[in-house]
């Protein structure tokens, strides 16, 4: 009995006693088995491809930190920080608590200080790609582990940088295959100064209608009334209408900053839409705050967001430094690729290529799997990609067999007779033309073949 044989009776007798008890991956998260790591290393890899062309250089932090780095930073009431955290509560009394990372700038921030970049380099463009974590209700395009590609860049208050990280987020659609399906949708959030006059104003407004509003905003109102005009009810929405907006408690700095903003943009060839509702769920945006939308998907439909956080650093404990970012989520990017038939399949080629077989070393007989193994054993040394071979006490028949559905392009095959000669039998499988190879041409022969 062959390997495969015996395992699929195991497979069997295991599925009759298997019952509701079987591991399954936690809620809201999900396996990516490689040939669904395909499309999500397309994406790693145009992010990392347009990091480059935008010179942004790579972090990686640490998939935790103390929960009151997050506490302080995304504000105690946003949702996040009062409802999503996997929080791990201080294990003997007087330590400290942790929570698994639900975003990237925190993390940044605090990295940014503690690398000593305010005073040896305050300027840095920084990029980061990886999980993140949210104790939310799974539903579409809504997980509790999800990546999130993100840029930073520290240390200059220029409208123009805010440009340039959204036209960096929307060539990164773009270089995904997206058209002009995705809506950038930008708005300003002011000073803290102006946020304070209008904070004032909108409670007022909001405070005559409460009880018609849901439960989160009645709880919301008193300690952070922007996020009523962030509510995703119907209902709310509706009562939202005509609310005071916060231009007319603007600044003039920060007005022309929102300005000058919005026409580089328009300079760079984007149509941002003006959107006073996009008010982000974090506490730590100033000025700048934008979104990219992919309508169909509904009030989920944001694939990004993003903006200034000029308070944050020294927040965390560094010197006042500007700073601007974004963070794309790849579950709501791929459910959007996926309904408009994206990526163009040969887009992921490369990526695909990298599970196929390339070449399979076949042994005759018991007594070549040895040099069978020598061969695959040299093939790799010399860097020739998707080698395999069998382990399985396989016949002849049936390695050639698993070659084929392997899909590999050339079977190497060695046989008492390729042994006495020092040679290797090499058969391209789409021809079907065989020929035997003396082992000092062997490598050029099957670069050759391969290269077909
Ligand atoms: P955010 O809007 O909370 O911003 O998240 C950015 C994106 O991450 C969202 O637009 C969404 O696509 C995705 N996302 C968020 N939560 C989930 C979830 N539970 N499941 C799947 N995807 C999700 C931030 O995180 C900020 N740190 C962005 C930023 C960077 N601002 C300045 N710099």
């Amino acid at each position: 009995m062959d390997e495969d044989e015996r395992l699929k009776g195991a497979e069997l007798s295991f599925s009759k006693t298997m019952a509701s008890d079987a591991y399954q991956s936690p809620r809201g998260t999900r396996d990516l088995l490689p040939e669904e790591l395909v499309r999500v290393r397309f994406l790693e890899e145009t992010a990392r491809d347009l990091a480059r062309t935008f010179h942004y250089q790579e972090i990686r932090t640490p998939l935790f930190e103390e929960t009151r780095l997050f506490s302080r930073s995304l504000g105690e009431t946003s949702d996040v920080v009062d409802k999503e955290m996997f929080t791990v509560p201080p294990r003997v009394e007087g330590s400290l608590s942790y929570s698994f990372r639900p975003e990237g700038t925190a993390p940044a921030a605090r990295a940014y200080v503690q690398g000593g970049c305010p005073a040896s380099a305050p300027y840095q463009k920084w990029f980061y790609l990886g999980p993140m974590f949210r104790y939310e209700r799974p539903q579409k395009g809504r997980e509790r582990q999800f990546t999130q590609f993100g840029v930073e860049a520290f240390g200059a208050n220029s409208p123009s940088l805010d440009a340039e990280v959204v036209d960096f987020a929307l060539r990164f659609f773009e270089e995904l295959g997206f058209g002009a399906e995705l809506e950038v949708r930008v708005n300003t959030m002011g000073d803290p100064e102006d946020r304070e006059r209008w904070k004032g104003q909108l409670h007022d407004y909001f405070k005559p209608g409460l009880s018609e509003r849901c439960s989160d905003c009645q709880s919301r109102i008193e300690r952070n009334p922007f996020r009523l005009l962030d509510c995703k009810v119907a209902q709310c929405q509706k009562l939202n209408e005509g609310a005071p907006s916060l231009r007319s408690e603007l600044a003039e700095e920060s007005a022309a900053h929102h300005a000058k903003f919005v026409a580089t943009l328009e300079a760079l060839g984007r149509t941002p839409k003006d959107d006073p509702g996009i008010v982000r769920g974090l506490d730590y945006y100033t000025r700048t705050v934008f979104e990219i939308h992919y309508p169909p998907l509904g009030a989920r439909s944001a694939l990004c967001g993003g903006g200034r956080y000029d308070g944050l650093v020294e927040e965390v404990g560094g010197t006042p430094t500007p700073a601007v970012g974004f963070a794309i989520g790849f579950t709501a990017t791929e459910i959007a690729m996926a309904e408009l038939g994206l990526p163009k399949p040969e887009a992921l080629e490369p990526f695909q290529r990298d599970l196929q077989t390339q070449v399979y070393c076949v042994a005759v007989s018991e007594e070549d799997r040895l040099a069978t193994t020598q061969l695959a054993s040299q093939l790799r040394a010399a860097r020739v990609q998707g080698v395999d071979l069998d382990y399985r006490n396989k016949s002849v028949k049936a390695q050639l067999k698993e070659a084929a559905k392997s899909g590999a392009r050339v079977v190497a095959l060695i046989g008492p007779d390729e042994r006495a000669a020092s040679c290797v039998c090499l058969r391209n499988m789409r021809t079907r033309d065989e020929k035997q190879v003396p082992e000092s041409d062997l490598l050029t022969e099957l670069l050759a073949l391969l290269e077909e």
